[in-house]
């Protein structure tokens, strides 16, 4: 139905919007989309890093992530030596990840539909702290359930370069420059999409400081 609807009206007229990028046929980057909620997003994201504080997952492989991670929403995305995963459960903890903040569920929903996805019903929210030189190697976002669902990014602070690429790993990639405010959207034909983020610059943000927050907002159960 979504992708119906999103054939429908097209990647070229969502682009025709002031403020909206195509990347792809189902992505676009919706330009300072996320700032009328920033303040409440980010007194909300407090909350949820108080209960379940950032850290360092580490890959299948073994390997530090240089990105800190934690979660919101019913499911989390964890990896460990034995694979990635959605789990209910922070291992950390113990406990079940912080529920979805309220305003974090409207942004996407609103995010998604601007974008041609109506009825997007996230139940996960993975949070990455980027701090200077920490980056996000290319990968596909295909631990979810339901691939007809988009996904919500949202980035906050410092910029950063997108690495969006093809379907498959090889695929020459565009550098997107994302800024404070800015949500990407991809879905339908682009949701399984090669993509990373260049390693983050050193600099200083007014509201943030040294670091940049990206929100994906996700259905993965
Ligand atoms: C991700 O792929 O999970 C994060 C993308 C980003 O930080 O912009
Ligand atoms: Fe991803």
């Amino acid at each position: 139905m979504t992708r119906d609807l999103f054939d429908g009206l097209g990647a070229a007229a969502s682009a025709a919007q002031p403020g909206v990028d195509a990347l792809a046929a189902g992505a676009v980057v919706l330009r300072g989309f996320a700032i009328p909620s920033v303040a409440r997003l980010l007194a909300d994201l407090e909350h949820v890093t108080a209960a379940a504080p950032f850290r360092h997952m580490v890959t299948p492989g073994g390997f530090r992530m240089s990105v800190a991670m934690t979660n919101c929403g019913a499911l989390g995305w964890v990896s460990d030596g034995t694979g990635y995963r959605y789990d209910a459960v922070d291992p950390q903890s113990g406990a079940n990840w912080p529920a979805l903040p309220a305003s974090l569920m409207q942004l996407a929903q609103d995010a998604a539909a601007r974008a041609g996805f109506d009825g997007f019903l996230p139940d996960a929210c993975l949070v990455n702290r980027y701090q200077p030189g920490a980056r996000l190697s290319l990968h596909q976002d295909r631990n979810e359930r339901d691939m007809t669902a988009p996904i919500v990014s949202v980035s906050l602070g410092l910029p950063a370069l997108f690495l969006f690429g093809g379907l498959r790993r090889a695929d020459t990639r565009s550098r997107v420059p994302l800024g404070h405010g800015d949500v990407v959207v991809w879905g339908g034909p682009a949701r399984l999409r090669y993509h990373g983020v260049l390693a983050l610059k050193d600099c200083e943000h007014p509201l943030l400081g040294r670091q940049r927050i990206n929100l994906t907002l996700r259905k993965a159960g």
